[in-house]
């Protein structure tokens, strides 16, 4: 019998613990960066992993390879029917368990997912202003969303982050009133920097603002305790670099996919809604696990498919280099 778990490393020795499972392609939002206002072409039911399905290959993650974090996505993960049920299962396995969602509807799924055994969740606000926030996913929940995060608090499934797309000209000037937006509520804001990874392929590199301008920003309001300080909290495969407020207010997040890749630290795989394997979000090619699930596939021979995937991960994405390719599909068909 081989010892388990083994380490599931890449060719530059980079070993991976985390698991991104989108459970759906499916949104009831249409966030202007993500998804066209007539929507996608869903795919089609039978095409999804059963949570069976999720459940098995997420067990091999964890058992095989001493996974230790999973993360639920999208699409929008609480749209999926009988979601509890799935992390439930997933609950048992004794990671991390967390969610990534709009928050729209967690006012009322926060209590039967803490209740499953969900740990945490993070919920994407892009305005805290009602009618631009409509404007930019297009549909007016913001109230929705604000009352989901307190449902998610009371449930239990906190800390709460809120992570905000930073997009020069749409939100930017949003960045400090977010800021006290975490500062009064008591969640952790994190501030992303917008990547090429729309749907429509609207992007351009004038659209992002840096962390730098954005840390500049928050700084210029709410002083930061010394950055070396921040830095000692940095985890090392957590792609946030997170600052503390002097006062002693909490702190905020900044993920600087785009001016600091975090590539080199990366830990992640992602499986999506249709049981491909991705080595990175910005990954042109996948495994398909699907098929070998349905047709009898061994759990050795999963493995040395996924060993296989994760082996040709590459070194980083290269944006804004002249080799950089956008990939074909948005995030809500990756899964963030
Ligand atoms: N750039 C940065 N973040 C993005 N997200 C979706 N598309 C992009 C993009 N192009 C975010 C969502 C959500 C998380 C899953 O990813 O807003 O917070
Ligand atoms: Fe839905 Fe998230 Fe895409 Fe917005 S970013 S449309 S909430 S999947």
């Amino acid at each position: 019998m081989p010892s388990w778990p083994l380490d599931l490393a890449d060719g530059f020795g980079r070993v991976h613990r985390d698991l991104r499972i989108s459970v759906t392609d499916r949104c009831n939002l249409r966030c202007r960066y993500c998804m066209p206002e007539e929507g996608m072409p869903w795919v089609h039911r039978d095409e999804i992993l059963t949570f069976e399905e999720i459940e098995r290959v997420a067990t091999l993650f964890v058992r095989r390879y001493g996974f230790t974090g999973i993360r639920l996505t999208g699409g929008e993960p609480t749209v999926r029917s009988h979601l509890p049920l799935l992390v439930g299962k997933l609950a048992r396995l004794g990671v991390d368990l967390a969610l990534t969602t709009n928050g729209s509807t967690l006012a009322t799924t926060a209590g039967d997912l803490a209740a499953a055994g969900l740990r945490r969740v993070n919920v994407s606000i892009d305005s805290l202003r009602r009618d631009r926030f409509a404007e930019i996913t297009k549909r007016d929940v913001l109230p929705q969303v604000l009352a989901g995060i307190d449902a998610a608090r009371a449930a239990g499934l906190g800390p709460v982050k809120v992570n905000m797309v930073v997009m020069r000209g749409v939100n930017d000037d949003e960045i400090v009133d977010m800021a006290g937006f975490g500062r009064a509520a008591g969640v952790e804001v994190r501030f992303i920097e917008y990547m090429p990874l729309d749907a429509q392929h609207a992007w351009t590199g004038d659209a992002v603002v840096s962390r730098a301008e954005i840390v500049a920003r928050v700084a210029a309001a709410f002083p930061l305790l010394d950055a070396s300080v921040a830095g000692e909290e940095h985890d090392a495969a957590e792609p946030a670099e997170r600052f503390r407020y002097a006062d002693g207010l909490g702190g905020f997040g900044v993920i600087a996919s785009v001016t600091e890749a975090f590539c080199d630290r990366c830990d992640r795989v992602r499986l999506t809604a249709e049981g491909k394997l991705r080595s990175c979000l910005f990954a042109l090619e996948e495994t398909d696990l699907r098929g070998p699930l349905r047709s009898g596939a061994s759990d050795d021979d999963l493995a040395a498919l996924i060993e296989a995937a994760v082996a040709a991960k590459w070194a980083g994405h290269a944006i804004g280099q002249p080799v950089f390719v956008q990939p074909t599909r948005g995030m809500s068909q990756i899964g963030g």
